[in-house]
């Protein structure tokens, strides 16, 4: 069945969709959140059952929302909206991708918010090298307590911390405005693989100088004991903010394929290259943290407080420590415009506004709502906006839309995405486009229709209610 009218540009070729897509895919989620969360949830369970979630979920789940973007050539709540029709199934289904609109939006605002983080860290290493130049390490003469501080030094200046989100969200809002083939591919192609040659220069360089073994069983000895509905829910919640999935990122992206991709290999490729980074995110930091006898269950301050530390003891400590950092710069950049993306593309069509100024509508929102998360570090620590529920209680602004978009909007994105594509999507268009032959399409299929939205259910309300 052919889409019905199409209203946007495509990729230039399938390897810039992949790109893309990967970019999207791997960026502080994986370099950031996904050690943070791995090391606050004892490790070894959280990261198994994180890989068996990419696996049995994640992957179905992102098939489903190319697949649906790929079909509507338009912007998510469109295209489902015309799978939809194209079905003969109820319009209203395109509430699954509404929702994901606006929690990619709600994403946005908080993302930019630790995207100024990396900024201020690439600022710190360049007035350090340009100080104690390349040789030696980095932060020569100061005590470790000095570097941990840097972030809470940060932290503590209110102002600062909104001119960092506001510069961060500005450049995107740049690529973002010049449209799909000049701004966000070109972000994806130059950028992306300068990223990967960085990456594993660092990672390699991580596992020969720091306490391997131990990461290694830290992060893959599985404790059974471990493993409670908390810690499965966080595992999910992190499987989708790594893949992008569940607020309608990958439904936008996949909008902008053309119909020669072929979406099963295309979607293995993508969840593939982000696990990976993901598991050699966790390689590269844990043996430094565990050599520099630092807590695993650091938090959020893991990549930024500890791997300083670890910097100053090597070699060219400045220079890896600037490295490092530009590397995750580029990172959540490509992740950071298809945020953007998402509802930049729904504004735009829907009100059929230019580009530019939809971008810039769009762009304010996440600033407003920016700030508000950057002041939850500092002037409004105290505020806790949804203290009446217990998994919230006590969690700030900025913590609030970390965990009310991965545990809340993205499972529950993602149920609807399976019932929508298993069950009410006509199974012949759904056929044609998935690109799955064989045991691998009924393998898909059996995933799609029961196992993800039934293991979803459960533990969306384990984790919510146990
Ligand atoms: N996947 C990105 C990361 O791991 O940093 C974050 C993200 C991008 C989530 C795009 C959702 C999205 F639509």
């Amino acid at each position: 069945m052919a889409a019905t009218g199409k209203t946007h540009e495509n990729w230039s070729s399938r390897s810039a969709f992949i790109l893309a897509a990967v970019g999207s895919a791997v960026g502080l989620g994986n370099m950031w959140r996904f050690p943070a969360e791995a090391g606050e949830n004892g490790g070894g369970a959280f990261v198994l059952f994180y890989i068996f979630c990419v696996l049995l979920i994640g992957l179905p789940v992102l098939l489903s929302e190319v697949l649906i973007g790929r079909h509507g050539q338009a912007n998510a709540p469109e295209s489902v909206r015309r799978v939809a029709r194209d079905s003969n199934a109820p319009e209203g289904w395109s509430i699954l991708a509404s929702m994901g609109v606006f929690a990619a939006f709600l994403i946005l605002s908080f993302y930019c918010v630790v995207g100024g983080w990396v900024v201020y860290y690439i600022g710190v290493f360049i007035s350090d090298l340009v100080q104690t130049g390349l040789a030696g390490g980095a932060f020569e003469g100061r005590a470790a307590g000095d570097i941990e501080g840097l972030l809470p030094g940060l932290f503590g200046n209110g102002g600062l911390m909104v001119g960092l989100n506001l510069g961060f969200l500005a450049v995107t809002m740049f690529f973002v405005a010049r449209g799909v083939s000049s701004g966000i591919e070109w972000v994806a192609v130059y950028l992306m693989p300068i990223f990967f040659v960085l990456f594993l220069g660092i990672t390699i360089y991580g596992a020969f100088t720091g306490n391997f073994g131990e990461a290694v069983a830290y992060l893959f000895t599985f404790d059974f004991s471990k493993l409670t509905g908390e810690v499965m829910l966080a595992a999910v919640g992190q499987a989708f903010f790594s893949l992008s999935l569940g607020v309608a990122g990958m439904m936008t992206y996949g909008a902008y394929a053309n119909r020669d991709t072929n979406l099963g290999e295309t979607s293995g490729i993508i969840a593939g290259a982000d696990t990976m980074v993901a598991m050699l995110a966790g390689l590269a930091i844990f043996p430094i943290v565990f050599a520099a006898g630092l807590s695993a269950s650091a938090g959020p301050g893991l990549m930024f407080q500890s791997l300083p530390i670890a910097f100053q003891a090597m070699p060219f400590g400045s220079l890896i420590g600037l490295a490092f950092f530009v590397m995750v710069f580029f990172a959540a950049l490509t992740s950071s415009v298809s945020l953007l993306e998402a509802p930049t593309a729904y504004v735009f069509e829907k009100f059929k506004l230019a580009r530019p100024v939809a971008t810039l509508i769009v762009g304010l929102g996440a600033a407003a709502l920016g700030v508000l998360s950057s002041l939850s570090f500092n002037d409004m620590a105290e505020f806790y906006p949804l203290s009446f529920i217990p998994l919230f209680a006590e969690t700030n602004f900025f913590d609030t839309l970390d965990g009310v978009t991965a545990k809340l909007f993205m499972p529950i994105g993602a149920i609807l995405t399976c019932i929508f594509v298993g069950w009410i999507a006509d199974a012949k268009l759904i056929d044609d486009e998935n690109g799955l032959d064989g045991v691998l399409h009924q393998t898909w299929r059996v995933l799609v229709r029961f196992v993800c939205p039934i293991a979803l259910t459960i533990i969306l309300l384990a984790g919510l209610f146990a």
